[in-house]
């Protein structure tokens, strides 16, 4: 099938559904919803079977709906309409949710219906639900969807009008309206940590809940509730650890990761503690070992050989907001990595986040830094640091585990591992060229002709994002498992632990410690590192400025004025618009 995507941009759900139709043999070019005239020229470019709106936040043009089906995926039930879906779902505590595939037509949200999904709703962020959750129900709506359409157009079958849905769903959602700050408020002398926690996850990512720390007015996001009692009058900050700042609540207390300062023009979503550097200078540190807003954690299991001997896996967790990782967090995780290497383990398994893998450098504290060339030479080196660590651990076995995806930089520390497993859903972005053309380190020249041979250098050239299963048949991850992230997590331990009993394991840690003697006397590392940062200096430093401008606009999040080429394919053969 020939399809169109027209959406707001190519966001995680998007590449997801794209790489998947795809898949499916269908011919797929997108088109960025920036105005009807734009829509109407790719619809006649392209001559779409169908057009898919994956992620629209305006209705598609007339001109367009009323001459070809266009669908909608909407991330709410049956019968829900209006633009904060799932931020009402969160915010009223729904226990269960889903996501409705439907016809656009005059009346938003409110055409016939081609296909819907209901699950469990998780108690997690709007953005966590999108990315897990409502991207599976929207893909296997839109893939009942696409069947549903071949028998439509033979005239066996017809999409179900919303009124006619009650009879067809336990429970029916109405039009919300969009939800205001006013209804995000935290009554920090009532609420609850439970109510605020509902409120803060409801507005995560975006737009985030209005609010105050320590006086300055501030977007508040990334809540999680401290299990520990504390002492205070609600609403005080009274503790601060790394990025966190900890509020007293009414019956405990809650940890607010990140804010955005609303008092000054320009602020970028900050950690809490580097947004109000200056305000919380005087609070005190927390004095315990974990927090419930641990961003590292290590843990253990232990099993017996069949020499009945016992042996260890060590997982190394390292769940950092939107997977991005700053000078600071390198600098953790490497002290974490070095810890996790003295442990008598023989393998150690990464674990990322739960969301993300990582998103490699941290652009938002680059680009909120005085001098945003010097903090990315820092970010990079420290984040290389990282991945050298990893790849000289050579008396253990090292799998990366990716539970979500993983983008740039943070592709390639996945890759430093022996092997590396990945959930089915996971998408990768393993190139830096979208970062205004950022030439990339982590070892990525050692690291992907290892696994692809010379081959390799084309998913770079590419840019384009790839299904795990896709990086499996190219070589470039070694598994994937299907399950949510709770499921693989357990059967990752449940591998981790048989690789662990296998009574070849020494060898294989031998044979790998051989391999890496002998690619170090072939070329050392350390000249793979020089040469990709030589390039990063240039890209940082140099008289080109298209990586700052990139991060710029990546950071703001500027609206597309365009739709890149080679996404937007009817447009690759395309005659050049009219001025
Ligand atoms: N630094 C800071 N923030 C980052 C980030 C990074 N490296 N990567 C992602 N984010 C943030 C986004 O700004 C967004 O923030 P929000 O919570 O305010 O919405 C959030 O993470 C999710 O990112 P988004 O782009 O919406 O996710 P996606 O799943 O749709 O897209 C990527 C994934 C990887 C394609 C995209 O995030 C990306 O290009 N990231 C930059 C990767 C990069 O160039 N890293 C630097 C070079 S190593």
């Amino acid at each position: 099938m020939r399809i169109l995507f027209i959406t707001h941009s190519f966001n995680s759900l998007t590449q997801r559904m794209w790489c998947e139709l795809r898949a499916r043999g269908h011919d797929v070019s997108i088109e960025f919803d920036i105005i009807d005239s734009v829509t109407e020229e790719a619809v006649e470019f392209w001559k779409p079977d169908l057009i898919l709106a994956p992620y629209l936040r305006r209705a598609i043009p007339e001109s367009v709906w009323s001459k070809h089906v266009c669908l909608v995926v909407h991330p709410g039930i049956v019968g829900d309409r209006g633009p904060s879906a799932l931020d009402w779902a969160i915010l009223e505590g729904e226990s269960e949710w889903g996501v409705t595939v439907l016809q656009a037509n005059a009346e938003m949200d409110a055409g016939d219906i081609w296909a819907w999904r209901t699950f469990p709703l998780r108690q997690a962020s709007k953005a966590s639900i999108y990315r897990n959750e409502v991207t599976e129900a929207a893909l296997a709506g839109v893939l009942e969807a696409l069947e549903n359409f071949e028998a439509y157009k033979q005239g066996s079958w017809k999409p179900l009008p919303l009124e006619q849905a009650p009879q067809h769903v336990t429970k029916m959602g109405q039009l919300r309206p969009l939800m205001k700050q006013e209804d995000r408020r935290i009554d920090w002398q009532k609420d609850s940590s439970a109510l605020i926690l509902r409120k803060l996850n409801a507005a995560d990512g975006f737009p985030g809940v209005r609010g105050e720390l320590l006086g300055v007015p501030c977007n508040l996001y990334d809540a999680h509730i401290e299990p520990l009692p504390i002492e205070g009058a609600p609403g005080q900050v009274v503790a601060k650890r790394e990025h966190a700042l900890l509020l007293k609540t009414t019956d405990g207390a809650i940890w607010v990761g990140h804010a955005k300062r609303t008092d000054k023009e320009d602020t970028l979503k900050l950690p809490s503690t580097v947004a109000l550097a200056a305000e919380c200078a005087d609070i005190a540190n927390w004095q315990h070992d974990a927090a419930g807003c641990d961003e590292i954690r290590y843990e253990e299991s232990t099993v017996t050989n069949e020499e009945g001997a016992l042996v260890k896996v060590g997982y190394l967790h390292f769940d950092f907001y939107n997977g991005a990782m700053s000078t600071r967090q390198c600098k953790q995780l490497l002290h974490a990595v070095e810890a996790a290497r003295q442990q008598p383990t023989q393998v150690l398994v990464l674990m990322g986040g739960r969301d993300f893998w990582s998103n490699g450098i941290h652009l938002n504290l680059i680009e909120a830094s005085g001098s945003a060339a010097d903090e990315s030479w820092e970010n990079i080196n420290a984040i290389d640091d990282v991945c050298k660590a990893i790849i000289e651990t050579t008396d253990k076995l090292v799998i990366s585990a990716m539970r979500g995806n993983a983008g740039a930089g943070g592709a390639y520390l996945a890759l430093t591992a022996d092997e590396v497993w990945s959930r089915e859903v996971v998408i990768l972005n393993p190139h830096y060229k979208n970062m205004g053309n950022l030439y990339g380190s982590e070892y990525w020249t050692y690291l992907l002709p290892r696994r692809m041979g010379p081959d390799g250098r084309r998913i770079m050239q590419n840019r384009l994002p790839i299904t795990a299963r896709e990086a499996l048949d190219m070589g470039l991850i070694d598994k994937v498992m299907a399950g949510d992230a709770q499921t693989f997590a357990q059967a990752v331990v449940a591998q981790a632990e048989a690789l662990a009993k296998q009574p070849d394991l020494q060898a294989r840690i031998a044979n790998k410690a051989e391999q890496r003697a002998a690619d170090e006397a072939k070329k050392p590392l350390a000249s793979y590192r020089e040469a990709e940062l030589a390039n990063m200096r240039r890209n940082f430093f140099g008289f080109d400025p298209s990586y700052h401008v990139a991060r710029f606009h990546f950071t703001r999040k500027t609206l597309h004025s365009w739709t890149p080429r080679h996404l937007a394919l009817h447009r690759q053969d395309a005659p050049e618009r009219a001025a």
